[in-house]
Parts: C-alpha cells; structure tokens; sequence
C-alpha cells in the first residue's frame, strides 16, 4: 500500500495539487458546494493511478483543487461506497492521500435516513458520534499497522471545536441542526421496517451507507474530521412509505443550501 500511496500522491502532486489546507468529500447528490469553488484543477478519479474507479453513475467522480472561502481544498466530488463493490481499503484510499498531500483538516457531508422521528426530511444532523454496521474495518487489513498504531482511540472520533463551530454557525444563520448518532450500513438496499427499529434501539439517529470508514482513517491518520448527514427520509417502522434513490437525490438538492452555508461559513473560521 506504501507503494500506492506513494505514487498517487506524486501523481497528483505534478497535477498541480499543492499544499492543500483542507479535504472536503462530497455525498450522494451533494455537489452545490462546487459552485463556490474556483477551481484550479480537476482530474476524473479513473485517471488517478490506484485509485478505485467510480461505477454508479449519479456520483460524478472527479478530484478537485482550488480555492474556496480563501482555503485551498482538494475536494472528492462523489465517494466510494461498500456497495459498489469496493472494499475498506478502496474507500479509505483517497483520505490517506489527501492527508498525504498535507490537508490539515476534513470536511464530511452525507445523505442519511432519519431514525429519530423528532428528525424531518430535509433537516441536517451533525454527526457527534457512529456506530459502525459495516461488518468490517478499513484499518483490519494486512500491512495496515506498518502506517500507524491500528488500535485507535475512538472516544472522540468528530473534531470538537470545528462541530461546536458547526453549531453556533447553525445558530447565527438560524439553520436546525440537529446532532446526533449516525449509523453506517452496506446497503445498497435501503432498510426493513425491522432494521429501523432495531436502529433506533441501539441509539441511531440516522442512517446511511458511507462516512464511518473515512472517519475511522481519518483518526488513524490524527486529521481532524467533521460530518453533517442531510436527511432524506423520515424511517418510521410503523409509517414506512416506500422510498426511491430518485426521492432522495431531491431533498438531499433541496437541502443542500443550508449545508453549503454550513461548510463555507466554517471554512472562514478554520
Ligand atoms: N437508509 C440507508 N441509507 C440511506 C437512507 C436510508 O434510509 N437514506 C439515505 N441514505
């Protein structure tokens, strides 16, 4: 992995991508911060040696360096997800080599479903804490201790000053942000009424199938993190309406302003 990570940063280093301050991953469907952004260079993921090509085709897949809110960000439109067929190291790799590339701090965003039902669709939860239903981790891989102590702390896994940030941000600009526990899971099929119950027994607040692996390795790596899902859905066992992919790319788009504010008003701050 060394040899991989080695390379890709070099590659993408003759790209142009210099001395970022900042990683920024884009979820599902949440590609409006991009219009802030002056972009200096972009590079589709295909074209980056060792990095997993991007298969569902609502994720755009690009790489992206350029200047927001006065930062200069590398920024993944689009992430990899288990479901695609991916494996941990896959959807890991291109935090490693944003670290690599010297970001000192990662911005997260999401599409979740909402568990707890005093959540409305459309709302935003900043993520204080995880529960990981992956069935796996991206630091239980061979060779993976030879890049730093694999048992890492997770007591605090969602950076303090940036979310409290988050939150008197939410306030000032009167936006509900709710904070919570989000709960990561394979999918891609999205849950049964059973799951939701069992989700909320163990104390989820929302759920989805990303950002718990990327969380997890950017505390490995010691980069300070922050994550806000966008609830799409409201997952009431007893009231369960059928839900498509398509219905939740539109309230993730409807609601994706509030998170865009979200992100720029604290990349002022950061
Ligand atoms: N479940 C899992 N993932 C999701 C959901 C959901 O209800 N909504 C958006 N992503």
């Amino acid at each position: 992995m060394m040899k991989y990570l080695k390379e890709t940063t070099h590659y993408l280093q003759e790209k142009g991508f210099k001395n970022p301050e900042i990683g920024i991953i884009l979820g599902t469907g949440l590609g409006q911060l991009l219009e802030q952004v002056d972009i200096i260079h972009e590079v589709s993921y295909n074209h980056i040696p060792h990095f997993p090509t991007a298969t569902v085709e609502f994720h755009k897949g690009k790489l992206i360096y350029g200047k927001i809110e006065g930062k200069t960000a590398v920024i993944m439109q689009g992430r990899f997800h288990l479901y695609e067929g991916y494996d941990l190291l896959d959807v890991t790799f291109p935090v490693r080599i944003m670290k690599r590339l010297g970001v000192k701090k990662l911005l997260v965003s999401n599409a979740a479903g909402a568990i707890n039902l005093n959540f409305k669709k459309g709302d935003l939860m900043l993520i204080d804490d995880h529960i990981n239903l992956l069935g796996g981790s991206p630091l239980a891989y061979k060779g993976v201790s030879k890049l730093g102590n694999i048992f890492v702390d997770m007591s605090c896994p969602y950076d303090k000053s940036m979310s409290d940030s988050l939150i008197e941000i939410a306030n000032k600009q009167n936006i509900n942000l709710h904070q919570g526990v989000y709960a990561s899971v394979l999918g891609p099929q999205l849950e049964t009424r059973a799951e939701y119950r069992y989700l909320k027994t163990i104390g989820a607040d929302a759920v989805g199938m990303s950002t718990v692996p990327e969380v997890i390795v950017a505390n490995h790596l010691q980069l300070p993190v922050v994550a806000v899902s966008v609830l799409t859905d409201e997952c009431d066992p007893d009231n369960l309406e059928p839900v498509n992919v398509e219905d939740i790319l539109a309230t993730a788009q409807q609601a994706e302003p509030k998170m865009v504010k979200l992100f720029c008003e604290l990349l002022k701050q950061i």
